[in-house]
C-alpha cells in the first residue's frame, strides 16, 4: 500500500504538473504548429523543419498536446506522425465563427501574470487587466471584448427574453464590454434607445458593433469610470432598464454598494436592474469552477471577487431595488441573474 505521505506528496506534484499542459498546449499553438497540421500530419522532424526549430524538443511539446486530446499521433517515437483534430479547424481560422473561443492569454502572459502572485499578495494591489477595467491598451481590450462577445451571445438571448413582459424604451448597459446584452435588448425591443457605458477606449470596438448590427442610430457609447457619479446624468436617466453584467466580479464590496445605489438612482420607478453573475454557494466554498474564477479576480482585479446571492440580494435592496429571486441561465448554468425592480 502507498505510504500515506507519498501519496499526499504525489497529489501535491500532479497540481503543480497541470502547469505543463498549459505550457505545452500554448507552445505548440504559438510556435505555429497546429497553423501547419492544416495542411496534413507531419513528423515532428518534418514540421520542425518547417517552423525551424528542433525536432527532439519539438516531440516532447507535441506528445503532450497529443495526451490532452489536441492532436492525432500515429506512429512510434521519431517516426511518429502528429494530425490536426478536424474539430479544432473552425478555433485556430480567423474567419471562422470559434476564432474568439479560446482563451485570449498568451504563453508569456499566463505566466508572467500568475508568477506576480507573491507581489499581489504582499501589496494587496491586483493586476490590470481588460476584463476588470483596468487601464490596458486598446489591443488588449479589444482581444478580451471580442472573445467574450463570441461567449456571450446565447446569454444574452436569454436575458433579453427574461425582461420581455416589460416594454422598455431607454436602457443602459454598464460595463458593456463589447455590447452583446444592448444588440440582444435592442433586437428586441425596436423602439428602445440606449446608452452603454464602458471604459473610453472601448468606444472604437462597441461603435463598430452597433453599426454591424445596424443599431447605430438607437445607441451610443459613453466612455466613463462607473465609480464615479458623472455617468449617470450623462446616460439620460430615468430608465427603464439597466444592465450590469460580469461587472461587480470586478470590484469591492464597497465599490459594488456604489455602484448599485448609482444604477438605482438611474432608474425610475418601476425600472429594473438585470444583475448577471457567476454563482458562488452561499458559503463560499464552491463549486470548484467558482473558486478558481474568484482566485483570478483576487490577482487581476482591483478589489472583485464572486459574491453570493445573499449578499448581493443584500446590496440591492440597500439600494433601494427589490432583487426578487435569483434565476439560473439554462444558456449558462454557472450563471446566475436578479432581476430587481426599483421600488
Ligand atoms: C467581464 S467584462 C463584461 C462585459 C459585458 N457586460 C458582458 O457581460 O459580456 C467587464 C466590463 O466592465 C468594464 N468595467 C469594469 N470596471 C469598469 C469601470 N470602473 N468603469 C467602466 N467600465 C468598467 C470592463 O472594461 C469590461 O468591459
Amino acid at each position: 500500500m502507498l505510504d500515506p505521505l507519498r501519496a499526499r506528496a504525489g497529489r501535491w506534484s500532479q497540481v503543480v504538473a497541470a502547469v505543463d499542459d498549459a505550457m505545452a498546449l500554448l507552445a505548440v499553438r504559438e510556435i505555429g504548429a497546429l497553423d501547419a497540421l492544416r495542411d496534413g500530419p507531419l513528423t515532428a522532424g518534418e514540421l520542425g523543419a518547417r517552423l525551424g526549430v528542433g525536432p527532439r524538443r519539438l516531440r516532447a511539446f507535441l506528445d503532450v498536446a497529443a495526451d490532452l486530446g489536441f492532436l492525432g499521433r500515429q506512429g512510434a517515437s521519431a517516426a511518429a506522425t502528429y494530425s490536426l483534430d478536424p474539430r479544432d479547424e473552425a478555433l485556430l481560422d480567423a474567419d471562422a465563427d470559434g476564432a474568439q473561443l479560446l482563451p485570449t492569454e498568451d504563453l508569456r502572459t499566463l505566466f508572467s501574470r500568475r508568477a506576480q502572485a507573491l507581489d499581489v499578495l504582499r501589496t494587496d494591489v491586483g493586476l490590470q487587466v481588460a476584463s476588470s477595467g483596468g487601464a490596458v491598451s486598446e489591443g488588449e481590450r479589444d482581444g478580451f471584448l471580442r472573445y467574450l462577445d463570441r461567449h456571450a451571445r446565447a446569454e444574452a438571448s436569454e436575458v433579453a427574453e427574461l425582461l420581455s413582459d416589460e416594454p422598455i424604451n431607454r436602457f443602459a448597459d454598464l460595463g458593456c464590454g463589447a455590447g452583446t446584452y444592448a444588440h440582444a435588448l435592442l433586437g428586441r425591443n425596436p423602439g428602445a434607445t440606449a446608452v452603454l457605458v464602458d471604459r473610453p477606449n472601448a468606444g472604437a470596438l462597441v461603435q463598430e458593433g452597433l453599426r454591424r448590427a445596424g443599431q447605430a442610430e438607437r445607441a451610443c457609447f459613453l466612455g466613463a469610470d462607473l465609480h464615479e457619479d458623472t455617468w449617470v446624468a450623462a446616460v439620460g436617466a430615468p430608465l427603464d432598464a439597466v444592465i450590469l453584467s460580469n461587472v461587480v466580479h470586478n470590484h469591492d464590496p464597497e465599490a459594488c454598494r456604489g455602484l448599485l445605489r448609482r444604477a438605482a438612482t438611474a432608474l425610475r420607478p418601476g425600472g429594473r436592474l438585470l444583475l448577471k453573475e457567476f454563482f458562488m454557494n452561499d458559503d463560499g466554498a464552491g463549486p470548484p469552477g467558482a473558486l478558481r474564477f474568484a482566485l483570478s479576480m483576487a490577482l487581476m482585479s482591483p478589489g472583485g471577487d464572486l459574491y453570493t446571492c445573499p449578499e448581493l440580494a443584500g446590496w440591492l435592496t440597500e439600494a433601494g431595488l427589490d432583487p426578487g429571486a435569483p434565476i439560473r441561465l439554462l444558456t449558462a448554468p454557472e450563471s446566475f441573474v436578479f432581476v430587481a425592480t426599483k421600488t
